[in-house]
């Protein structure tokens, strides 16, 4: 998480007023890969890097919105708020502002510090984490109450409708409802939930293979429609299949051969993975932890091979992760074509491990990698109003 007393202070400095700050994360997915829009499972886990979003009142009806990482500030007038994307780091604040008062909540003036430490680009959803730390820093100052499923939901139509990337809920969703040490099993159908333990014995180590990955446009969203069209054809013959959650290997087996192959094999991945997210689920919570990292690397394979999503760089890392001792299973988290893996590790051998795999893919992409190691985090929640300030006054 970035440095309270830091933020808190450059608010301050800036403009002339102690905010209150909130805090929301960024997430691994341990398993259940564009499962998310297809009502399916996913199990992410919020992680240590997060968005500190301070907020305090202003009299001048503007909104002024300044971001830390990017060294920019923004101003509109409170009642002329900008109604299309612009491409820029602001999208994700505006969009959620356009949200809240699409659904009649009242916006005040306000002056935001954005700082954060989510990698960007990474696949870590430093996107949701800046929606989710935004609509809490706008939700808090103006004092209205919304369950945090609902925000949740908010910061997604966000996403969706104003950033035009046409993600699912996972993200915010995690970002909202993580709990320290405690991976999330996500229907993302009925949005009920369960928290997993993870072990205190393991690891999470994120690898990033540094290249980069965007969702506006691109291959997410050519993924999703492919998905779509597979989902049609097989509703043409079980009407009941709203969405790919209600499909199943033997629909596959009887019509995938309507379908054009690459449309085939984006849906058997998506099936198989919901049935690998339950089932890794189930293991986590049983302590089976062999039937997890075998689920896991095969959740890698089959977004390797049926999504192709993967890429070469994340593909040597899972290779080289799997080598590695004390490593129970690793693979491709996030959205795909590039971003990082996911490792999970004994706690024992997680720093050998981080620099073995730094060193092996060094020296087998030319690439220097960042390693992070994580510890599943708290979902969005206010800076005590102390913390910072009896530390800024000393
Ligand atoms: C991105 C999206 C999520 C989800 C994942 C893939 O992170 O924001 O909604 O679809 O990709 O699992």
């Amino acid at each position: 998480m970035p440095n309270v007393i830091a933020t808190r202070s450059l608010h301050l400095e800036g403009f002339g007023q102690n905010p209150e700050i909130f805090a929301a994360p960024g997430r691994v997915n341990l398993i259940g890969e564009h499962t998310d829009y297809a009502d399916g499972f996913v199990m992410p886990a919020a992680i240590d890097f997060a968005t500190l979003a301070a907020i305090s009142p202003r009299t001048d009806n503007s909104i002024v919105i300044r971001s830390i990482n990017f060294e920019d500030e923004v101003n509109y007038p409170v009642d002329h708020l900008p109604t299309r994307a612009s491409h820029q780091w602001h999208d994700y604040t505006v969009g959620v502002l356009s949200v809240l008062r699409e659904a009649g909540v009242r916006i005040p003036a306000f002056s935001l510090t954005l700082n954060g430490d989510v990698p960007i680009g990474a696949g870590l959803s430093s996107s949701a984490s800046v929606e989710v730390a935004s609509m809490a820093a706008v939700l808090g100052l103006s004092g209205a109450d919304m369950p945090l499923t609902q925000v949740a939901q908010f910061c997604q139509r966000a996403e969706n409708r104003f950033v035009g990337a046409s993600t699912g809920i996972m993200d915010q969703f995690v970002a909202c409802c993580g709990a320290e040490d405690h991976a999330l099993l996500l229907d993302c159908r009925s949005l009920e939930y369960r928290l997993a333990p993870i072990p205190p014995h393991l690891s999470l180590v994120i690898a990033n293979s540094m290249v980069k990955h965007s969702h506006a446009g691109g291959e997410y969203n050519t993924r999703r429609s492919e998905v779509e069209e597979g989902t049609e054809l097989l509703r043409q013959h079980r009407p009941e299949i709203r969405l790919l959650r209600d499909a199943t290997v033997e629909d596959l087996a009887r019509w995938g051969k309507e379908m054009r192959p690459e449309v085939l094999k984006r849906c058997r991945h998506i099936i198989t993975e919901n049935t690998r997210t339950v089932a890794a689920a189930d293991a986590l919570e049983a302590g089976d932890l062999r039937t997890l990292g075998r689920l896991m690397y095969e959740a890698h394979a089959s977004y390797r091979d049926d999504f192709e999503a993967s890429c070469p760089e994340a593909d040597k890392l899972v290779e080289l992760a799997r080598h590695e001792p004390g490593c129970i299973g690793a693979r491709l988290t996030g959205g795909g074509f590039g971003g990082c893996t996911v490792n999970l590790v004994k706690s024992t051998v997680a720093e050998t491990f981080s620099e073995n795999l730094r060193k092996g893919y060094q020296k087998a992409t030319g690439i220097e990698a960042d390693i992070y190691l994580c510890h599943a985090s708290a979902g969005v929640h206010k800076i005590p109003s102390t913390e910072g300030e009896t530390q800024f006054a000393k």
